[in-house]
């Protein structure tokens, strides 16, 4: 059987994501065991949101005495999240703590205190009001510099840092996301909720942060529009069963075994993301390869150069039938053409592994652009 590494090539906090299906967090009600009961179907899991300091757990209280919201309450979250981390340590599901802190010192003191076995996830999601007045949640989306801050406070301490946002609040997702890409942050887990996947590709776009897509992913077909559109990985919330779960598990592992490449975005021509580059041609003709080079600062050569040393002495090289004599300038193996096939026959290169390369090559281009 092929090893989780090799099908969806993920690591997160230095350790291998099984399958890109995950649980987000709800407050009082994801936790260790919640996440336990369904490891089987996910490859990472945020438990919370856990109040971390003094404003917030004060808010905590507040909205669960209000009675509409269930919180985890407790006195000291130090203890809590300790006995919690030990509980997720008993499955192989990736470990994300979701923090709701009201400064980058609440932030710090608790990564000192718990280690970087999890991964350190800043709620700047949560619209309660009570939460949005003690400092966190949504407050950090309107305060970009605050939330950079806490961001770089996390990463002083040496963990992994993935920040929870709402798509479409901030001023400017785009340029949101540069900042928490330059602040250090490793990924960025976005509720899609009134956006969609052309606000994805925008932020795909914008920086090389791992993306976590969420917000009412409970069809295969969902999600597969996020991942063609820019996101590593889906997360699910209220549908988080163990059905739903296992359905999605099932069904992106066989598309990995059948397709070689899970989240391969679409033409650049036909509104995919910018890793699409790896299916484009050479820049001979007015098409959207052409402004897409300008937009990132790419001259046309550079690009042309690019590709050929990225294939060079791999079997992307080969292509001398194809229309621009080498498979690093091909389409998508979606695209039927039958010079690329007589290539790959050829040269006994499955379709399955031409995707793989064109992954690959696409992580160069990906690593040049955000250089
Ligand atoms: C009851 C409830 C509690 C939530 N609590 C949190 C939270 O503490 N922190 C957070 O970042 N998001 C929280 N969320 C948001 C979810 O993680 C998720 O972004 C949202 O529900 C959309 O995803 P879904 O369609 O899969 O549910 C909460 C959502 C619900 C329904
Ligand atoms: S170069 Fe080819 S694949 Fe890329 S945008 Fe143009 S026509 Fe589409
Ligand atoms: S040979 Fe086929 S796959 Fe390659 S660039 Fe030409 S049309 Fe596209």
């Amino acid at each position: 059987m092929m090893h989780a590494f090799e099908r969806f090539g993920l690591l997160i906090n230095d350790r291998i994501v099984r399958t890109p299906v995950g649980i987000a967090s709800m407050a009082g009600i994801v936790d260790a065991s919640y996440v336990l009961d369904r490891a089987g179907h996910i490859g990472f899991a945020f438990i919370g949101g856990y109040s971390i300091d003094a404003p917030t757990m004060a808010a905590a209280k507040s909205l669960s005495a209000g009675g509409d919201r269930k919180e985890f309450l407790y006195e000291d979250p130090v203890q809590e999240l300790e006995a919690q981390i030990a509980l997720m340590g008993k499955s192989d599901v990736v470990p994300g703590i979701n923090l709701r802190g009201s400064s980058p010192e609440s932030f710090s003191t608790l990564a000192r205190a718990l280690g970087d076995t999890v991964v350190y996830e800043i709620d700047a999601h949560c619209r309660q009001p009570e939460m949005v007045a003690a400092g966190c949640g949504e407050h950090y989306l309107n305060n970009p510099d605050k939330l950079a801050a806490v961001v770089r406070a996390l990463k002083k301490e040496g963990v992994t840092v993935s920040v929870k946002i709402r798509a479409g609040i901030a001023s400017n997702d785009r340029e949101l996301a540069v900042a928490l890409w330059k602040a250090g942050a490793d990924i960025l887990h976005i509720d899609l909720m009134d956006t969609g996947s052309a606000k994805l590709r925008q932020i795909r776009n914008s920086c090389p942060l791992l993306i976590i897509a969420n917000n009412g992913i409970t069809s295969f077909d969902r999600m597969k529009e996020m991942l063609s559109h820019g996101a590593d990985l889906v997360s699910l919330a209220r549908q988080s069963d163990e059905r739903t779960l296992a359905g999605l598990d099932a069904a992106i592992t066989r598309y990995a075994d059948e397709e070689g490449w899970y989240n391969a975005p679409k033409q650049i021509c036909r509104g995919g993301d910018i890793r699409g580059l790896a299916f484009c041609c050479m820049p001979v003709k007015e098409c959207p390869l052409i402004p897409t080079l300008a937009r990132i600062g790419m001259p046309r050569d550079d690009y042309v150069r690019l590709k050929l040393e990225a294939v060079h002495g791999t079997p992307l090289e080969h292509g001398s039938q194809t229309c621009f004599g080498s498979l690093a300038f091909c389409c998508k193996n979606s695209s039927p053409c039958m010079f690329r096939a007589m290539t790959l026959k050829q040269h006994g290169i499955s379709p399955k592994d031409y995707m793989r390369m064109k992954r690959e090559l696409s992580e160069t281009i990906m690593s040049r652009v955000f250089e």
